[in-house]
């Protein structure tokens, strides 16, 4: 890894001498990233961006909890101080965090972790209970769980208030493909402010 540090420093001074001076002098990125922890979903190579483009949040299976400071506190930060425009909840197909939370097997400390997933399947077991094959079961329970944690951010006091100011900002879910690479969108992207159109589109309920 020290290394590859050093070849990540020459390569970027090749491109562009001043690149750390300009890095040095402030972020100001425009997106929030609450990703999985998982090692082979890093925000910015699998969207093509560079240091200071994208503020990351990452734990396992990309869970919005209202009690959780650290979440919290980058949030805040983010959508108060940073102010970005977009809030981006990404899951992964095939994470591990959730296919452990659809088994009794116990874990360790993770487990109280798992339990809010465990909800989520509670929440559309009517839906999940009817998927046969345990693959695509898994799958539709990875996307039920990017919607779900995109209502607990768009019901959180930091984007609550927000939205009251009429700050930009928008929240979006989406999924990766471990397997092929390609992001889907959710389509449960949220706004609701003059600037961005004053679309508010909870009025149905999303369907993953
Ligand atoms: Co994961």
């Amino acid at each position: 890894m020290l290394e590859g540090n050093k070849e990540f420093i020459a390569k970027s001074l090749e491109n562009d001498p001043d690149y750390f001076t300009k890095l040095a002098n402030g972020q100001k990125p425009p997106i929030l990233w609450i990703g999985c922890a998982d090692s082979r979903v890093p925000a910015n190579q699998i969207t093509n961006t560079n240091p200071g483009e994208i503020f990351v949040h990452r734990n396992i299976a990309n869970m919005v909890i209202h009690s959780d400071m650290n979440m919290l506190s980058v949030l805040d930060y983010a959508v108060n101080v940073l102010e970005v425009k977009h809030v981006i909840v990404t899951g992964h197909y095939g994470c591990g965090g959730v296919i452990a939370a659809m088994t009794n097997k116990q874990f360790g400390l993770i487990d109280n972790w798992l339990r809010h997933i465990k909800d989520v399947y509670r929440l559309h077991a009517s839906k999940l209970d009817l998927i046969k094959d345990e693959k695509e079961r898994q799958d539709k329970l990875v996307e039920y769980n990017v919607v779900e944690n995109v209502y607990n951010l768009c019901k959180t006091s930091i984007v609550q208030n927000a939205w009251q100011k009429g700050q930009p900002l928008a929240v979006h879910g989406w999924v990766y493909s471990i397997e092929t690479g390609i992001i889907k969108d959710m389509n449960v992207s949220t706004y609701d402010n003059a600037n961005m159109g004053n679309v508010f589109k909870f009025n149905s309920p999303p369907t993953p």
